[in-house]
């Protein structure tokens, strides 16, 4: 496994961290067996960064509370990352964040979730917040507390990200980033390497696109994926399943899974990959990937197999 400085934090991160939203069932079933069974295969990997959210799991905090027992072994040797912001908001009913208190109780009911006493990174979960000023007094509470050890935010938007790290606390963007999306390479990449801002790139496979198991006739059935089965939704992973056919084209006899983490890796902002695994044999088959070479001008041929 190979491992990155982390800026502005003194840690170093495998290259391939554990996207842990598959925790609790919304990317599909999974066992708690089989959850536990892929944490503990990413660790015997050498992987030191995992990454999940209050807000993971068909019944919220599964996710975290999944992770935590499967940590707490280890939990000296590893980073977690979890996130605030976006609690119950898919069930209809988000929280206001109207008061710095509603994020350290949502920070508490974490740390309780994950079985620790800090939380190495934590995140603001909202992409498009407008005022950052409730998440960045609540933060700043919590470093000092010892709550927490670091803060970020995930959003795909510079704007959002400028206005939040305006304080100069900010240490990580988690950011969409995939050769089916490239858009982050305009701004936001740019951004964070020029702030010294450490990157979390998550969907580098497109929510399982590039792995190549789906195609024109699949209709999904789990909870993040429901969206391409109708509509502008189905329409757009019909124009997904497009540009990846000619990525295929232009890379005969390679495997795209292998590029996908290639590509997302090899950005000069990227700091740590978070692909989201369902299994020890798919973050087995996703630290593989990395170990393998890529094509030659491979990043060049990408921009000119799929614009944008
Ligand atoms: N707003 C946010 O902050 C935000 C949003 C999204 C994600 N995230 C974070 O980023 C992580 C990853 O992003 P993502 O889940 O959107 O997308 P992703 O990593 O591009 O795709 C993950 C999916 O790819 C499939 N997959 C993984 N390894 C595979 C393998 N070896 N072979 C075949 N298929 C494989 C699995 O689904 P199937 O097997 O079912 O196809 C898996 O659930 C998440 O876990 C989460 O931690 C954060």
């Amino acid at each position: 496994m190979e491992f990155r400085p982390f800026p502005k934090t003194g840690w170093r991160v495998s290259t391939l961290g554990l996207g842990c939203w598959p925790l609790g069932g919304q990317y599909g079933p999974i066992s708690e067996r089989e959850s536990a069974a892929t944490v503990r295969a990413a660790l015997n990997l050498g992987i030191n960064f995992f990454d999940t959210a209050d807000a993971y799991g068909l019944e919220p905090g599964t996710s975290e509370r999944i992770l935590g027992e499967a940590l707490r072994s280890v939990r000296g040797e590893v980073l977690i990352a979890t996130k605030v912001g976006n609690w119950a908001r898919r069930l209809g009913h988000p929280l206001p964040f109207t008061h710095p208190l509603h994020i350290v109780n949502c920070c508490h009911a974490s740390l309780y979730r994950l079985r620790t006493d800090t939380i190495d990174l934590y995140q603001c979960h909202i992409g498009d917040l407008a005022d950052p000023d409730i998440f960045l007094e609540a933060f700043a509470q919590l470093r000092k507390a010892g709550k927490i050890r670091a803060a970020g935010i995930s959003t795909d938007d510079p704007g959002v990200l400028a206005r939040f790290s305006r304080d100069g606390h900010c240490v990580s963007c988690q950011l969409d980033y995939s050769l089916l999306n490239r858009a982050a390479e305009a701004e936001l990449l740019p951004a964070c390497a020029a702030a010294g801002i450490g990157t979390l790139i998550r969907g580098p496979l497109a929510q399982g696109l590039l792995s190549g198991n789906y195609d024109a006739s699949t209709r999904f059935t789990d909870s993040v994926r429901l969206k391409w089965n109708e509509g502008s939704g189905r329409q757009r992973y019909q124009s997904l399943l497009a540009a990846r056919k000619r990525l295929q084209d232009a890379f005969p006899g390679y495997d795209l899974l292998d590029l996908a983490l290639h590509y997302a890796a090899g950005h000069p902002a990227a700091t740590v990959v978070i692909p989201g695994a369902k299994s020890p044999a798919q973050i087995r088959r996703l630290a593989a990937a990395l170990a393998q070479t890529p094509p030659p001008d491979f990043r060049a041929r990408v921009r000119q197999a799929v614009a944008g």
